[in-house]
C-alpha cells in the first residue's frame, strides 16, 4: 500500500477498478467478509472515517452506529434512497453520489425499454429462437413516432430522455405538482392521472424514497389505459408492484418495461409469465464507460474528503 490515507469500510464488492484504487490507497475493511460485526467494531470501528457503498447496497443505521468517527459516505450511483439522510444529517455525516455521469446511459436504457416493449422485441426474439417463424407470423407492435411520452421526473435524466425521444418525433409531456419549469418547451401536467391519460408511454425516472413511494398506483395505471405502456428506470418503490401485476392481468395497461423492482433481485413470478412485459436486472447505468466514470467519481470524492474535507459531488442533506 502506498501512503495509506485512512480506514474505510466498503459495504459490498464494488467496480473492480474502484476496489483496486481503494486497496492501493486506503486500509479497507470489507463489510461482506466480516462475520461478527459487533466484535469487529469493538476492535476497528473507531478507526473508520469513511464508508464506500452503492445506491443498491445502501447502509443501515445500526451498522453506521458502530462507527463513532464516521465522517463521510461516498456512494456509487445517483440515487441514495437506501440511506437514511435524516440520520446522516443529524450525525453530521457527509454524503456524495455520482450524478450526471450516468444521464445518457439511463436515458438510453429507457429508450431501449420503450422500443423493446412496444415493438415486442424480446417476445419476437423468443419466437424466432423457439422455431415458431416457420409456422406462423409474428403479431404487430406499436410505434413511437407521433405518440406521447409522459415523463414522471423531469430532472437531468428525464430531460435527457426527452431529448432522445424527440428524435423519434414524440410529443413530450411531464408531471410536476408544483407548476411548470420555465425553461422547457414540453407540456406540463400538475395532475399525474391527467398525464397518464394523455401518455402512450409513461416513463418513471423520479428519485425513490418516502416522497414517491407507490406514486404509480392502480388509479394511475387505469388512467394509462390498455394501449399504453409503463416504463420504470427509477426505483421499484415508486410503482405499486402488486397493483401493476393486477393491472397487467386485467389488461388495464398495454404492457410494462422494468429495470427496477420493489425487492431486487426478486421479480414477481406473475411477471415472468407475461409476454407484454420486459424485465431487466437493474442495468440502467450499466455500460463500461458509465460504470467506470461512476467508479472514478466515487474515488475522487473519497480522495477529496481525505485531502481537504471537501466533496466533488456532495448531496445536500
Ligand atoms: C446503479 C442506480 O446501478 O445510480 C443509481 O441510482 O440505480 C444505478 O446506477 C446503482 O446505484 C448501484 O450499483
Amino acid at each position: 500500500m502506498i501512503d495509506c490515507k485512512g480506514d474505510v469500510l466498503v459495504w459490498g464488492p464494488m467496480h473492480p477498478s474502484l476496489m483496486r484504487s481503494l486497496e492501493e490507497r486506503y486500509r479497507i475493511h470489507k463489510r461482506w467478509e466480516i462475520a461478527d460485526l459487533a466484535h469487529w467494531a469493538s476492535q476497528q470501528g473507531d478507526a473508520i472515517r469513511a464508508v464506500v457503498t452503492s445506491g443498491v447496497y445502501g447502509a443501515d443505521n445500526a451498522t453506521l452506529g458502530l462507527l463513532p468517527n464516521l465522517e463521510v459516505i461516498t456512494s456509487f450511483g445517483v440515487g441514495y434512497d437506501a440511506l437514511d439522510t435524516a440520520y446522516l444529517a443529524n450525525r453530521g455525516v457527509q454524503l456524495s453520489n455520482t450524478p450526471d455521469v450516468l444521464n445518457d446511459s439511463v436515458a438510453e436504457t429507457a429508450l431501449a425499454l420503450m422500443l423493446c416493449v412496444s415493438r415486442r422485441i424480446s417476445e419476437a426474439e423468443r419466437f424466432v429462437r423457439a422455431g415458431k417463424w416457420q409456422q406462423e407470423k409474428f403479431p404487430q407492435g406499436n410505434g413511437l413516432h407521433g405518440k406521447t411520452c409522459g415523463i414522471v421526473g423531469l430532472g437531468k435524466i428525464g430531460k435527457t430522455i426527452a431529448r432522445l425521444v424527440s428524435a423519434f418525433d414524440m410529443n413530450i409531456a411531464y408531471y410536476r405538482p408544483n407548476g411548470p419549469y420555465a425553461d422547457v418547451p414540453y407540456t406540463h401536467y400538475a395532475d399525474l392521472q391527467a398525464l397518464a391519460t394523455a401518455a402512450d408511454y409513461l416513463v418513471i425516472v423520479v428519485p425513490g424514497g418516502q416522497a414517491t413511494r407507490r406514486l404509480i398506483d392502480r388509479q394511475v395505471m387505469r388512467a394509462l389505459g390498455p394501449n399504453a405502456y409503463l416504463i420504470n428506470v427509477a426505483r421499484g418503490s415508486v410503482v405499486d408492484e402488486s397493483a401493476l401485476v393486477a393491472s397487467l392481468l386485467e389488461g388495464e395497461i398495454g404492457g410494462a418495461a422494468l429495470d427496477v423492482f420493489e425487492d431486487e433481485p426478486h421479480v414477481p413470478a406473475e411477471l415472468l409469465e407475461m409476454d407484454n412485459v420486459v424485465l431487466l436486472p437493474h442495468i440502467g447505468s450499466g455500460t463500461h464507460e458509465t460504470r467506470q466514470a461512476m467508479a472514478d467519481l466515487v474515488f475522487e470524492n473519497l480522495d477529496a474528503w481525505f485531502e481537504n474535507e471537501t466533496l466533488v459531488t456532495p448531496v445536500v442533506l
